[in-house]
């Protein structure tokens, strides 16, 4: 077999036969296939798509290209092993407080997370925001941390669906991650290779996400439900909205700090405006795994939980059990406001600049373009312009408005925390024509203000 007969067919838009598929994703696992070869046949496919065997074949070689973790010798409360992805955005910590909220109520999670792949941020990234954070852990460690702990956050290893790990960086650098068929294959490969018996996806839609619009959200939903039951695990979907960026931090470490606070709350802190888009997202996602695991399916009750084991520190110290477990630093300090002394992550938060971007006019903010915020945080040094790039884990933006606020000229709208002079100017083009701000009624701003983050659910059971 040719590499070069496999890109000229689908070039031409022929069908790919399970053997080409499987020799393609073999061979280029073992460093056999170069990368210009490998990306010419990924910009076929980013133009031409796969049909919907191709796209069968080719999730489920890159899910045999290494092997899989066999999570059934794990004795956990929950009856089912739930993992979660979310096809990525900008400001997504859903992952980081998701986890230990459903890890503190029973759910056992182990869970593999990317790195940030063009303007999205990534999960892994943000936890080596966390000083000796060990991302890389072999499978056999993981899963002993489950049993222990019941929970495990790791990156991606050689050991599961290395083709993936290989195509992902690629795509991430060749201008072919924006593609439905690539990103189905890409996720549902990693999450099959990761054993969990049931699949729940966060697919974002929006500007700061790959899917720009609902119907193309629900297409990519649809694909990924019908892979998990082509290969019998069952998938289920929760569509939410990254037109602008989640929470109000953008930026590695920064996210982190957002996720310590919200695992901090008190009742009246989770239930304010500061969170008011992250808090609906977790709570739905979290209350879906709750019932997904099998350990209590009533989703009113699952939220309530939730909020208890916030209020009660349970799910603070689920996640201060996983950064100490997987060799992350964290120092005793006094909060006043807890009156307690509390293990806090050391995070590499270390920038000497801070600039407050200001209001250029009153009214209402009617949007914050995300991809624009992803791609300035690009610039800042928070992302990678091209594969294996180090990061500046510090640097990123601080919102103090959001979709929906009123503002006056002058008010602050969100200060930019960075290290280099050249790298802000870069960012600041991209920043100032993100926001916009018109002077509408204050009933359309309040409507803005209260738009569902949540924008629809699809898979097992309909
Ligand atoms: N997340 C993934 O894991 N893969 C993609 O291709 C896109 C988002």
């Amino acid at each position: 077999m040719r590499m070069y007969d496999i890109i000229e067919k689908k070039r031409d838009n022929r069908e790919l036969s399970k053997a080409e598929i499987d020799y393609f994703i073999s061979e280029y696992s073992k460093d056999n296939i170069p990368d210009y070869q490998a990306s010419a046949l990924l910009m076929a496919i980013y133009f031409n798509g796969l049909t919907e065997s191709e796209l069968l074949n080719f999730t489920f070689a890159m899910r045999d290209s290494s092997k899989k973790i066999d999570l059934s010798s794990l004795k956990i409360p929950g009856k089912y092993i739930v993992d979660k992805h979310s096809t990525g955005g900008v400001g997504d910590k859903v992952t980081l407080i998701v986890l230990p909220i459903v890890a503190a109520l029973g759910v056992g999670v182990c869970k593999m997370s990317g790195k940030g792949l063009g303007f999205t941020g990534g999960t892994a990234d943000k936890l080596e925001s966390i000083e000796g954070y060990r991302i890389d852990i072999p499978i056999k460690d993981a899963l002993k941390q489950v049993q222990d702990i019941g929970i495990c956050l790791m990156s991606q290893s050689d050991e599961i669906a290395i083709a993936d790990k290989k195509l992902y960086a690629l795509r991430d650098t060749t201008a072919t991650v924006e593609c439905m068929d690539l990103i189905a294959s890409s996720i549902m490969s990693k999450k099959l290779a990761s054993g969990a018996d049931k699949i729940l996806l966060d697919v974002t839609v929006g500007s700061g996400a790959f899917m720009k619009d609902l119907d193309s959200a629900r297409a990519l939903a649809q694909s990924m439900i019908k892979i998990g039951k082509v290969a019998g695990v069952e998938t289920k979907v929760v569509i939410t909205s990254m037109s602008e960026p989640l929470g109000r931090n953008v930026g590695n470490a920064l996210e982190m700090k957002e996720v310590i606070s919200f695992l901090l709350a008190d009742e009246e802190t989770i239930m304010s405006d500061e969170f008011r888009d992250l808090r609906e997202v977790v709570l739905e996602i979290a209350a879906q795994m709750i019932s997904m695991s099998g350990i209590c399916t009533d989703m009113e009750q699952n939220k309530k939980d939730i909020i208890r084991v916030i209020i009660s520190g349970e799910a603070y110290i689920k996640f201060i059990e996983l950064i100490k477990a997987q060799g992350g630093k964290t120092e005793k300090v006094y909060l006043d406001w807890l009156e307690k002394d509390l293990d806090l992550p050391v995070t590499k938060d270390k920038v000497t600049f801070l600039k407050e971007i200001h209001a250029q006019s009153s009214g209402y903010i009617v949007s914050i373009d995300s991809k624009s915020i992803g791609e300035a945080l690009v610039c800042l040094g928070g992302g990678r312009k091209k594969k294996g790039d180090p990061i500046d884990y510090a640097v990123g933006f601080e919102f103090n408005k959001k979709v929906g606020d009123k503002v006056e000229e002058g008010d602050v709208i969100l200060t930019v925390l960075y290290n280099d002079k050249q790298n802000f100017e870069e960012a600041f083009e991209y920043i100032e024509n993100a926001i916009y701000i018109d002077n509408i009624e204050d009933k359309l701003g309040n409507a803005l203000r209260l738009k569902p983050h949540v924008l629809d659910i699809l898979g097992a059971d309909e």
